[in-house]
């Protein structure tokens, strides 16, 4: 099998209604995607990923009006966060519909629903009409890819056809709320506040950052989101130590920031912009391209409190696990 990288959303169309695999741009990062209704479709998305199966995929729809094809008892509250974040970076939880195919809910009673807003995403859905069932498009734990040719070097052959749309242009996965629980809880931060959504909803709702342990927390496998080169996260004033030690060691190193911290100039080191936003765009495709060198550890600086470095500071400290 070899891999078409186009961008025509036709081909897509007829690869997904023969039961093949589609990789495609969302706002976020690319998606592996497979007909949801199609089991054996599905199952050649954990093949390719090399994923165990009780991790639930999401399913991408078009539009709001088709939410109701996928979930069932959606609250008033559901619906307003759909209203105000769709299409978006937002995934919610919800109580599935019973045709829901187990493999795609992991056996659980519940459903991840969402509507990308990515233009050719957004095409894809339209044109294809149903439910696509998409995980990020990695193997299993690595970095997920924000272009096309990373989605090509994490999977080579094992997809169908790669649908090219650019950069990804939030490059970390949406923010994932669980609304099936009596008060609605984020399972996994993303660009989505918690602060936003309160604003809608009008209620408090729980974060990861207030209740530890979750019950379902995606991506808490111990190792997720990680580069194979070893990471480790140092706070800004200890970096010049910890870049002195790896020198004694002899360990190749390279040293990633966002601060204006000043370092030997033998000292590989790379600057990320010091806005939450433009950081979260580049960090992955920076991991990605520092792993394919012959580092043994990357320093990653600390980055800032501020609840717009959460979903940031959740990806790197998988990452450092
Ligand atoms: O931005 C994103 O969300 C990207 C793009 C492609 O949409 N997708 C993505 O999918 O990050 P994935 O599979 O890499 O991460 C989705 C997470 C998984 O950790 C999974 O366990 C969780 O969502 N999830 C899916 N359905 C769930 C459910 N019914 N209950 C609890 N967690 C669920
Ligand atoms: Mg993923």
């Amino acid at each position: 099998m070899k891999t078409v990288i186009t961008s025509n959303v036709t081909k897509a169309v007829e690869i997904l209604r023969n039961g093949g695999l589609v990789a495609f741009p969302t706002e976020t990062v690319y998606g592996l995607g497979a007909d949801a209704t199609n089991v054996s479709a599905v199952r050649k998305i954990f093949h390719a990923k090399e994923r165990p199966y009780d991790h639930p995929l999401i399913v991408h729809i078009a539009g709001i009006e088709q939410l109701g094809d996928w979930a069932q008892d959606v609250s008033s509250e559901a619906m307003k966060l759909a209203q105000v974040f769709w299409p978006g970076p937002l995934t919610m939880i919800l109580k599935k519909q019973l045709h829901v195919l187990d493999i795609v809910t992991g056996w659980q009673d519940t459903i991840g629903l969402r509507v990308p807003r990515h233009p050719v995403a957004r095409s894809l859905l339209h044109e294809f009409g149903s439910g696509i069932a998409a995980p990020s498009a990695n193997k299993f734990t690595h970095i997920s890819p924000t272009t096309a040719i990373s989605v090509y070097e994490e999977l080579d052959d094992e997809v169908d056809l790669i649908l090219d749309g650019g950069d990804c242009a939030i490059g970390l996965e949406s923010t994932i709320i669980d609304m099936t629980s009596t008060v609605p809880t984020i399972l996994r931060p993303g660009v989505i506040t918690p602060a936003e959504i309160e604003d809608v909803l009008g209620i408090t709702i729980r974060s990861s950052r207030q209740d530890k342990p979750l019950v379902r927390a995606p991506g808490m496998h111990h190792l997720h989101y990680a580069p194979k080169t070893k990471v480790v996260l140092v706070e800004t004033k200890n970096i010049a130590n910890s870049v002195k030690k790896l020198a004694t060691q002899e360990l190749p190193a390279v040293v990633v920031t966002w601060s204006d911290v000043v370092l030997d100039a033998d000292v590989s080191q790379v600057k990320m912009p010091n806005d939450a936003a433009a950081y979260a765009k580049r960090i992955y495709q920076t991991l990605r391209s520092l792993d394919a060198q012959n580092y043994q550890v990357m320093l990653v600086e600390h980055v800032p409190d501020g609840l717009a470095w959460d979903a940031i500071r959740d990806r790197l400290s998988k990452a450092s696990q």
